[in-house]
């Protein structure tokens, strides 16, 4: 129960919340610390937190009105399909009944960790404002899809025990979140502050494993698992959540470059070849986890998938991420096995991907006052 006598408590201070000191000082002193864009940082930054605007860095304001425009909430989809091939004992294979939740145990808490890392992790330590509107945007984002998850996982009226502990119960999953929780403990420390050039890096360094290796890697073996049973008119609505997750994820994933290569322009020294000899390393442990995770999902082949191909699109998807921070590419020159996987990440918005979509979030969401 709400009460509104209570008496309100002090967060602990966090020297990012306002960096303004203006509000005593003489008028000329006033205008003199008004924000001016080229004094703005994303990180060590000393301008205030709290103007948006005048804008330095338009790629994150442009990205953020991008992904409102991309809004959709899950129970716009229809599982009524999905719901009676689940329950068909001949519906699918066991097999592809093993992708589905192996899927949803890992999916169901990734999010979570996602939106836990942005919220108590890395929003205090980004210093420009319109970063921070992408970072909240993103942070509900991961709320719809951790949302998604649990309604696939209730329409299926799947073992809810099992489907949220597989993260602790199952070792292809547990491994890979192993990986992540020290990049988000070490940046979400209450202690942790950035302003040297080891905690830039500690913070460069989980920017990094969660944009090119958490959006741009982990979740690839799984989102082209259950879009390979889209495209063969199987589960189309859970197919059709997750195309609209890969969209929100592949922009999560490309605002992350932009904040690294960002940092890395205006911070070169923390760029060191120990510290790219570093994140090389970490990017072929990824890829190793992740391809456990596709051998254990597919001990067979499967939807004319097998383990084996995801090798070399593991491959091809690294040598990517590493491209696109300017790291040196990892492997040999691989191609994507999953073409079709391409195309799928730049559909136009407005597609109805799978004829499943009831609503179309822009006119549904409308107000209107009639
Ligand atoms: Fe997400
Ligand atoms: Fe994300």
């Amino acid at each position: 129960m709400l009460n509104w006598e209570e008496t309100p408590t002090t967060s602990p201070a966090d020297n990012a919340i306002a960096n303004s000191a203006a509000a005593s000082e003489a008028p000329a002193a006033i205008a003199s610390n008004r924000v001016r864009a080229s004094d703005k940082r994303i990180i060590n930054g000393e301008t205030d937190v709290n103007q948006l605007v005048p804008f330095k860095y338009k790629w994150a304001w442009e990205k953020y009105l991008a992904t409102c425009a991309n809004h959709w909430m899950p129970q716009e989809i229809n599982m009524s399909r999905d719901i009676a091939l689940w329950k068909n004992p001949n519906g699918l294979t066991d097999d592809e009944r093993r992708i589905v939740t192996r899927n949803l145990g890992f999916f169901t808490t990734a999010d979570s960790l996602a939106a836990n890392n942005i919220v108590l992790g890395t929003y205090r330590h980004i210093t420009a404002p319109e970063c921070r509107q992408f970072l909240l945007r993103q942070a509900f984002e991961e709320a719809i899809h951790t949302h998604a998850y649990q309604y696939i996982v209730e329409s299926l009226d799947l073992d809810e025990g099992e489907i949220f502990n597989a993260y602790n119960e199952v070792p292809s999953i547990r491994a890979k979140d192993e990986f992540l929780i020290p990049f988000i403990n070490a940046i979400a420390d209450p202690n942790f502050k950035t302003g040297t050039p080891e905690a830039d890096q500690t913070l460069l360094k989980s920017l990094i494993v969660f944009a090119c290796l958490m959006e741009g890697l982990f979740f690839y073996v799984g989102f082209t698992q259950i879009l390979a049973l889209g495209r063969q008119n199987k589960m189309t609505g859970a197919a059709e959540q997750y195309m609209y997750i890969l969209r929100d994820e592949s922009m999560h994933c490309n605002f992350g470059i932009d904040l690294i290569n960002t940092i890395k322009l205006e911070n070169p020294h923390l760029w060191t070849a120990s510290f790219r000899e570093e994140m090389r390393d970490l990017f072929r442990q990824a890829v190793d986890l992740e391809y456990a995770y596709a051998e254990d999902t597919m001990p067979r082949g499967v939807l004319g998938l097998n383990a084996s191909m995801f090798k070399a699109y593991l491959r091809f998807i690294a040598n990517r991420r590493c491209q696109q921070i300017g790291l040196e590419a990892l492997f040999a020159q691989e191609e994507n096995p999953f073409p079709w996987m391409a195309e799928m990440i730049d559909l136009k918005k407005e597609r109805n991907f799978f004829e499943t979509r009831v609503i179309e979030y822009q006119t549904g969401g409308a107000l209107s006052w009639e």
